[in-house]
């Protein structure tokens, strides 16, 4: 099995859209996992916002590609995950080598809960929670699993007690990547990602980037396209990639409070 870092299929991005039609299959990468990350996305962020040597968190893991990424660009990361076949899937594709050596650890874990974790310990965080239940990770046997949860509301006030806990360990002025995308109701769009993003802003970040990643490959495209046209709705090729950062201790932040969106304590009720 090929260890390489990728070379002809990777170009760095320079802009707010991000689409990668063909997602890389360097070293131990795999598409198997349900709603996982295309690796370039991760190695961006990597390579943006982390230099060799820092610390990177991703505290929903799925099958690591995260922390591949981590090791080929020679970070230490950790990785965490509610679901115990997810955590061995990521373990699995970290068995190669690479250098220079950097240690990169999966548990299993709950992303509400990171008091294992110093305050200020992270350099860097990446993740990619589940969509509400779109996705069922273990179809309602993991009571912790956010992927278990159909309302709206509720959703958003476990990913603020995670984004909380993501501010406290994140180091002052470095960055938090969220990918997110949005779902419909009723024949409606369901804003998912900007309720999310309002709970990030409510815990303290503040927004650097919003990257549109344009979607590839949805397994449901063709079968929906009828029901598109006959109920008069576009579907949903888009995601949100949210950086957020962590002001510094006492930083004046008057000429980014624009980030701040009214009303912080509620979701739109779906
Ligand atoms: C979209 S997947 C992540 C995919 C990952 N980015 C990858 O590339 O493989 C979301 C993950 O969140 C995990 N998850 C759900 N609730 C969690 C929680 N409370 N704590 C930690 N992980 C959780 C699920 O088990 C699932 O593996």
């Amino acid at each position: 099995m090929s260890t390489d870092s990728p070379a002809v299929e990777y170009l760095p991005e320079f802009t707010t859209v991000w689409s990668f039609p063909k997602r890389g299959n360097w070293a131990t990468h795999k598409s198997d996992y349900r709603g996982n990350f295309a690796p370039q996305v991760p190695r961006n962020l990597i390579e943006m916002y982390s230099e060799e040597g820092d610390s990177i968190l991703d505290p929903m893991v799925g099958a690591g590609t995260t922390l591949i990424e981590a090791k080929l660009l020679a970070r230490h990361a950790l990785g965490i995950d509610i679901n115990p076949d997810a955590a061995k899937l990521t373990e699995e594709a970290l068995k190669f080598a690479h250098h220079p050596p950097t240690k990169q650890k999966v548990m299993v874990g709950d992303a509400h809960d990171l008091s294992f974790l110093k305050d200020d310990s992270i350099d860097l965080i990446i993740t990619h929670p589940p969509y509400m239940n779109i996705i069922k990770y273990s179809d309602g046997k993991i009571p912790s699993d956010i992927s278990n949860i159909s309302s709206l509301p509720k959703f958003c006030d476990e990913i603020e007690i995670v984004s909380k806990e993501l501010f406290r360990v994140l180091k002052p002025d470095k960055y938090c990547a969220i990918l997110i995308g949005d779902t419909r109701k009723g024949k409606h769009f369901v804003p998912l990602a900007f309720n999310v993003m309002q709970r990030f802003l409510k815990v303290g970040f503040v927004l650097k980037e919003d990257i549109i990643k344009v979607q590839h490959n949805c397994t449901t495209t063709g079968r929906w396209r009828t029901k598109a046209l006959q109920d008069k709705f576009y579907l949903i090729m888009h995601e949100h990639l949210f950086v957020f950062r962590k002001p510094r201790e006492g930083e004046d932040l008057s000429r980014v409070k624009f980030s701040l969106i009214p009303p912080m304590n509620s979701c739109t009720p779906y």
